[in-house]
């Protein structure tokens, strides 16, 4: 894998630079700009090298289609405060674009195509979208480390057409991981929640042999609780994960592994709903799991007290709803507390997590904190992330 930031001879190149630009909107308001932030270094290499950028993202899952809601100009605005430059938000279909429509005035210095996800071609990882991609630019630049799992054209086949290269943030937390992996202090607690759950739910079983306490909380539990014969009402949920969900338990044994998972929980009949404490067993069909419950809290607690590494990807309950954020804000302080005292050694990862973390002003009190969120956690089943796997096998100039 080359980095970027070793090359000469970048000026006036033309980059396609895949960023993870997938913050959270609520309207066209970027409720939490990290993402954008971390990445901010390597546009200012590349403006400082007079290369050309042409900037590439999705948002959301729009699935193929064109979802207004989903578009990337919200973020072109941010960034173009940040950087003090224009950025040409180009909304003309990317298939039909041709490189005679870019940079055409001197001070065109950045572009950014609107969200990939809105042709289907990106999530079939597709040869032709590739290519017609890269004949838009001289160099690839993949600096998505958070989106390097999902073998997306514009992530990995895309590299079969330009030389390819990893961009600064992309580097920095694959050598941040890297490192953390290797030296890893047990016992190791990974907690696991989100919504995300059909992105989640294959890894824990990997993730068995390595750890020794994974807790799972968040949407991600929701099956688990039905599993075990509870109502969980209109809680989100994943279609038949049952199978998976007993060899979870099975292999946990063999791998002495203890699987954690919500002792009560905080419900609503919506998600601004009245909180309402409730035990596994009295959830009614109107209502929806949102928080753990404070005997789920204390449990966790103590997991964290006698571990010595945390890692942490998801939130545990609706944490943007403030009377369904009380488990993560709780799971969140009793990290900090022991990392402060040295207790644990710290990393959280994902986009949730990271934002949570800010609304908290906790970002520092981690001894790590990625942007991935599926990625981190693939990273740490061990697989090479297909986005990793094109940048190292197309090493070529
Ligand atoms: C993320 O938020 O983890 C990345 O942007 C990838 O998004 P995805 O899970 O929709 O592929």
């Amino acid at each position: 894998m080359r980095s970027i930031k070793e090359e000469k001879n970048l000026g006036n190149k033309k980059i396609l630079l895949r960023l993870d630009l997938n913050v959270p909107l609520d309207g066209d308001v970027i409720t939490d700009t990290t993402r954008i932030d971390k990445i901010l270094p390597t546009l200012e290499f590349l403006i400082s090298q007079n290369a050309k950028i042409i900037i590439l993202s999705h948002i959301g899952r729009p699935k193929g289609k064109i979802v207004d809601e989903l578009s990337l100009e919200p973020v072109c605005k941010d960034l173009e405060i940040k950087l003090s430059q224009n950025i040409k938000l180009i909304s003309k279909n990317a298939k039909e674009l041709s490189s005679r429509d870019l940079f055409n005035s001197n001070d065109e210095k950045i572009v950014m195509l609107e969200n990939i996800r809105f042709y289907p071609e990106e999530e079939k990882n597709n040869q032709q979208f590739a290519k017609h991609l890269a004949s838009l630019a001289d160099i690839y630049v993949n600096d998505a480390f958070s989106c390097s799992h999902r073998a997306h054209t514009s992530i990995h086949d895309i590299t079969n057409f330009l030389p390819s290269f990893s961009g600064l943030q992309l580097d920095l937390e694959v050598n941040a991981l890297k490192r953390i992996t290797s030296e890893i202090k047990k016992p190791v607690t990974c907690i696991i929640g989100g919504s995300k759950v059909s992105t989640k739910i294959n890894i824990i079983k990997n993730l068995i042999p390595k750890f020794d306490n994974i807790i799972i909380v968040g949407g991600m539990a929701n099956n688990i609780i039905k599993y075990m014969g509870n109502n969980i009402g209109k809680s989100l949920q994943e279609e038949s994960s049952d199978s998976i969900i007993k060899e979870i338990f099975s292999l946990s044994e063999t791998e002495s592994c203890k699987i954690i998972y919500p002792k009560d929980v905080i419900v609503g009949n919506n998600l601004n709903g009245t909180p309402q404490i409730k035990e596994l067993n009295e959830i009614s069909s109107d209502e929806m799991i949102l928080d753990i419950g404070p005997k789920t809290i204390s449990m966790i607690s103590n997991i964290i007290d006698e571990s010595n590494t945390i890692l942490w990807n998801g939130p545990a309950g609706y944490f943007e709803n403030p009377s369904f954020a009380n488990g993560s804000i709780k799971i969140a302080k009793k990290i900090i507390e022991n990392n402060k005292s040295n207790k644990i050694y710290s990393v959280a990862g994902g986009g949730d997590t990271v934002s949570l973390l800010n609304s908290l002003n906790s970002i520092n009190n981690f001894d790590f904190v990625s942007t991935a969120g599926g990625a981190f956690l693939e990273y740490l089943e061990g697989k090479e992330l297909p986005g990793i796997k094109a940048l190292n096998s197309n090493v070529r100039t």
